[in-house]
């Protein structure tokens, strides 16, 4: 840190006793939907604020875009275009709420040179380079927080990192986009199809400005990566999380599981195996029972379950995005960063220790749904049923559905690796007894193999 970026409040040595005699200055990367809300959540708690921290914590820039914008909530006087140099200005922390890779990531770095502790809630990021922030906010002695990142308004990651951390968390599962959940809860409750559910997604706000961050899971992605690398003590960015969107799944995929005491989830499902083996991390959608707890979040709420050995299972559920529940993470992590200036201490930093090796989605071990369009004829279950077997693929459960040319078979597995359950499927597709393969998918949540 610059000798004089912070002239007061620097303690000389460890356990010093400090006098903070001024306000804790925050400058804002980004004045839109968080932006704005963060803006005005530390105007209108300033007195809280002040009595929470220990010193008044004042806004001092918002840097955007355009300057001309109507912005409600922010002073105009702190509005400029010059993001550098809100940057580094030496504030006591700069909050990043303008998104995307660049130029957020030499912001938050010249951020960190100067001297400032950074907030974001940047989950692309974090999950495309989280190690380079982590690194220069060792290296210049600064904060970095990103609580508002993955599930807007729940706290998930503080728990993780900080109550969890005497624990061995061994699974993280959970519905960490709202859009997605929003269009499926839709598809289930009121039978619209996919592009339906889409357009009302779109019409309400939730998609992203390029939708396929939601529907194709890379937003979820982004997120279940860091999660993974918190409750693992891994590094893992986005490339290692395998990813899969909904936009294949069909009203007949949503109508089977219902019929099946099931609903379909985007889950984002973090695990690592026993005796250090690995860690797999996959997005996906996934058929979950309806008792389970994660069924019952519905619309654009997101849940996060976590299964700890000590701990067993806890659940994590709120809004997960907004202006105000995002905000609302964004200034719990002020709060914390800002003490940490008026006491002269620094929070946790990356902690990779564990380093375990990356498995690739092959490895997954999981039940699965197949629903097959068959000829309806002797023969035919047994050689299905023997295309499992030779993959080494038990079957749980098969369900015949019509009959004749209408003929619909769903088979639902016990426990099988993903590369077995592929294999099973070329094998299926080779058959002339099965005209189609309508729809795969990942089975979670139930108890037993
Ligand atoms: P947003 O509404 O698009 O706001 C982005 C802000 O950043 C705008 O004020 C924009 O300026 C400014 N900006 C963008 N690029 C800039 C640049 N190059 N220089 C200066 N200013 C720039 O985005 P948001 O929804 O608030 O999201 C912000 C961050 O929070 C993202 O990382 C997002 O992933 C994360 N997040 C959002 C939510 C949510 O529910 N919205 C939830 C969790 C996390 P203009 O106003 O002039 O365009
Ligand atoms: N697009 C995201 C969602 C926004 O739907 O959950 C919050 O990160």
């Amino acid at each position: 840190m610059p000798a004089d970026a912070h002239e007061a409040g620097v303690p000389a040595s460890p356990g010093q006793r400090l006098t903070w005699d001024r306000p804790v200055t925050v400058a804002l990367l980004g004045g839109g939907t968080v932006g704005s809300q963060v803006a005005r959540l530390l105007a209108e708690s300033a007195g809280d604020l002040t009595a929470r921290v220990g010193a008044p914590v004042r806004l001092t820039a918002v840097a955007v875009r355009e300057r001309g914008k109507a912005r409600p909530g922010i002073d105009p006087g702190l509005v400029t275009t010059d993001a550098l140099a809100v940057a580094t200005s030496g504030s006591d922390i700069v909050v990043e709420v303008m998104g995307g890779i660049e130029p957020a990531r030499s912001l938050i770095l010249a951020a960190m040179q100067a001297g400032s502790s950074v907030v974001t809630a940047n989950k692309a990021l974090l999950a495309a380079d989280g190690a380079a922030l982590y690194e220069a906010a060792a290296r210049f002695g600064v904060d970095l927080y990103f609580e508002a990142s993955v599930a807007g308004a729940i706290p998930l990651l503080r728990p993780l990192r900080e109550s969890l951390a005497g624990d061995k968390v061994t699974k993280v599962m959970g519905i960490v986009n709202g859009t997605t959940n929003y269009m499926l809860t839709k598809m289930d409750e009121e039978g619209g199809s996919y592009d339906e559910v889409f357009a009302e997604a779109g019409a309400l706000g939730y998609l992203e400005a390029d939708p396929s961050l939601d529907v194709d899971g890379h937003d979820a992605a982004a997120k279940a990566a860091i999660l993974a690398e918190l409750a693992f003590h891994t590094r893992v960015t986005l490339e290692d999380v395998h990813c899969e969107g909904i936009s294949a799944v069909t009203i007949d995929d949503v109508r089977a599981a219902r019929s099946m005491g099931f609903v379909i989830k985007l889950l984002a499902v973090a695990e690592a195996l026993p005796d250090g083996a690995g860690v797999i991390v996959r997005v996906h959608p996934t058929m979950i029972p309806r008792d389970h707890p994660l069924a019952s979040v519905r619309l654009a709420f997101n849940a996060v379950f976590v299964e700890a050995e000590s701990a067993g299972q806890v659940m994590f559920y709120g809004r997960g995005a907004g202006g105000a529940p995002t905000a609302s993470a964004v200034l719990g992590d002020v709060v914390t960063a800002a003490r940490n200036r008026v006491t002269g201490s620094v929070g946790p930093g990356e902690s990779t220790y564990a380093n375990l090796p990356i498995l690739p989605i092959g490895s997954a071990l999981t039940r699965y749904y197949v629903n097959l369009d068959v000829a309806d004829r002797p023969g035919v279950l047994a050689s299905i049923a023997s295309a499992f077997a030779d993959n080494g693929v038990s079957i749980q459960v098969v369900r015949q559905d019509g009959h004749g040319e209408n003929a619909g078979l769903i088979v639902r597995t016990h426990r099988a690796t993903d590369q077995a359950l592929r294999r099973t499927v070329d094998q299926l597709r080779g058959l002339d007894t099965v005209k189609a393969v309508l729809g795969v998918m990942r089975v979670e949540g139930e108890a037993g193999d």
